[in-house]
């Protein structure tokens, strides 16, 4: 580790010069699908049915011998168009953004040295197929190691989701994905800060192009940047760019680098501290025992918290997505006090006499293992809601704090681990009647004091959430929500859920929205708590 920050400190220290003897590459990885690959100038020939390219490279596209071009077969050539026509295969490739961003930069900073484009790029790809484990990933992520052994990585040009647009589904999933993609991958290339500048997209085959636009545009990440591809001219399908948009395209990804580039300057401090914050070392693991240590999460409130996902008409669809699967070191406390590997629905013992389904937990889970930041590597889920519930059955004395600390503290017995969270959705039933929804935030803060004094764990983290809906007045639940983001304590945060989609009973959270509050609540917690140990 000491090694490499030194290797980049080297590397940062002095610019890199043509004339240098050994001169690093600029490594530039181009990632996405077809517009990224290319299809510039890609038409159908009416005599032969088939795609063709037309030829045609304009000036701003044209070989340079300082820019060169990672093969399929992982070997240095001069690059010249179509930069993906052995990577990219299947496709008839034509001008993508790649040569006419190289050649820019290299206009505009005649000292930057030799540029490596390393293509990557796919057609018609969603991205589910670019997630860690896929071949997509292990693909990038192989060529760009390669292509380090004699470069420099300097960024990632990212132009995707045309394929996620036509899914409703895959559209809200498309930023968390993505930035667990850019997460995932700057993490398996040591290089935190890689810079990305992905492409808000012009087009594509479905109906919420908005959407995924939307999540490119802010994806709110340190050293990413965004430059809008809509309104480039497209050629007669409607979905590729022409030539000349590729060219443009090009030059507004070479000014983005550039701007960013001139800031990139490596912050030692700021280095260690993510490697320090990212090599928080992995777990065993024995399953099904009290005794192993775990990081225990409380989960608290009424039936969002429960979970109603897929729920309707008195059944739950079964329908459990990827971010909700089980895993061995995901366990759950059940009603007998046991700890069993978890599953949805969590509070099927607890809530019972309802018709229980997705909730948060199972996402919030799967994410804070996902994120390795875990000190013990297993989680503990002890589920504690039940549906209906107004806060007065909360208060301290009440049968449900009375269950919430017995279960906490058994689940802590025989070395059971450490509870990190109690994470809290709960105020819905508060909305009905005004006084109710008046006197909230007093009865919450007394609620978190009694329990971190009963739980004899004074700074004991508390993640609320703020309503998505109630069974009253707008008014008050607006009320309620306020005094929710309002609430200053030490060690106390609020995610707000407003927004996700509901059932249509317009109270209780989809399966989708669910899984979306329990990544808000693993960022949430991950950002805030993830002192681990
Ligand atoms: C090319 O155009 C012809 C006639 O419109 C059509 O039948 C064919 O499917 C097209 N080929 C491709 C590859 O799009
Ligand atoms: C790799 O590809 C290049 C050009 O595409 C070719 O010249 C070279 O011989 C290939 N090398 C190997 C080892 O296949
Ligand atoms: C090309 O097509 C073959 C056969 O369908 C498939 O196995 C392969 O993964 C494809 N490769 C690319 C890069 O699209
Ligand atoms: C992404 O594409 C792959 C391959 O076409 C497909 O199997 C998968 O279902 C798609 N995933 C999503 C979430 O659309
Ligand atoms: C865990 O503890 C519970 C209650 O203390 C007990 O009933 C159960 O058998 C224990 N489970 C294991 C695997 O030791
Ligand atoms: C977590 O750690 C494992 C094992 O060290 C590693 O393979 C994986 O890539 C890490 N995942 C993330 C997201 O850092």
């Amino acid at each position: 580790m000491l090694s490499f920050i030194l290797l980049a400190l080297l590397a940062h220290a002095s610019p890199i010069q043509s004339k240098h003897p050994h001169p690093k590459i600029n490594i530039i990885i181009l990632a996405g699908q077809s517009n990224m690959a290319g299809r510039g100038g890609v038409f159908n020939d009416t005599i032969t049915e088939t795609l063709t390219w037309d030829g045609i490279v304009p000036p701003e596209c044209q070989p340079n011998p300082s820019i060169l071009r990672l093969t399929a077969n992982l070997t240095w050539v001069e690059a010249h168009e179509p930069l993906h026509a052995d990577i990219d295969y299947n496709k008839t490739n034509g001008v993508g953004p790649g040569m006419p961003f190289a050649n820019t930069v290299l206009n505009k900073d005649p000292n930057f040295g030799v540029i490596g484009l390393v293509p990557c790029a796919i057609g018609g790809t969603n991205i589910s197929q670019w997630q860690k484990g896929e071949f997509l990933y292990e693909q990038l992520v192989k060529r760009s190691q390669f292509a380090m052994q004699s470069g420099v990585y300097r960024a990632m040009l990212w132009y995707q989701g045309e394929s996620d647009t036509e899914n409703q589904q895959d559209a809200e999933l498309y930023k968390d994905n993505l930035k667990r993609f850019f997460n995932d991958l700057r993490f398996d290339l040591k290089t935190p800060k890689l810079p990305i500048i992905q492409v808000a997209l012009a087009s594509g085959p479905g109906a919420y192009i908005e959407e995924v636009r939307e999540a490119q545009l802010k994806t709110d990440m340190a050293y990413v940047k965004c430059v809008d591809a809509k309104g480039l001219p497209l050629g007669p399908d409607g979905l590729h760019l022409t030539t000349s948009s590729q060219v443009t395209l090009g030059q507004m990804l070479a000014h983005a680098f550039l701007g960013i580039f001139t800031y990139n300057i490596f912050n030692m401090f700021k280095l260690i501290t993510w490697f320090s914050m990212l090599f928080v070392a992995g777990s065993t693991l024995v399953l099904g025992q009290n005794n192993t240590a775990k990081d225990i999460f409380i989960l608290a409130g009424q039936s969002n918290m429960a979970g109603r996902g897929g729920v309707n008409h008195g059944k739950w669809d079964g329908n459990i997505p990827p971010e909700c699967k089980p895993k061995r070191s995901i366990l759950r406390f059940t009603a007998n006090l046991d700890w069993e590997v978890a599953r949805e629905p969590l509070h099927v013992d607890i809530d019972v006499g309802k018709v229980c389904g997705v909730g948060p937990g199972m996402a919030f889970a799967n994410e804070i293992i996902r994120s390795n930041r875990s000190g013990t590597g297993i989680i503990g889920l002890v589920p504690c809601a039940v549906g209906g519930t107004s806060i007065n059955k909360w208060g301290k004395g009440s049968r449900l704090y009375g269950q919430l600390v017995k279960r906490a503290n058994e689940a802590l017995k025989d070395g059971g681990g450490t509870i990190r969270a109690i994470l809290w959705y709960q105020g819905e039933s508060d909305t009905l009647n005004k006084d109710d929804a008046e006197t909230y935030k007093g009865k919450m803060v007394k609620l978190i004091e009694d329990l971190r004094l009963d739980l004899n764990l004074p700074s004991l983290p508390f993640i609320q959430v703020a309503l998505a809906s109630g069974e009253g007045t707008n008014t008050n639940i607006e009320m309620v929500r306020k005094a929710q983001l309002g609430i200053k304590m030490k060690n106390v945060k609020c995610v707000d859920a407003k927004g996700l989609p509901l059932n249509a009973d317009n109270l209780h959270l989809t399966t989708m929205s669910e899984v979306k509050l329990g990544l808000k609540l693993a960022y949430a917690f991950l950002l805030s708590f993830s002192h681990f140990h």
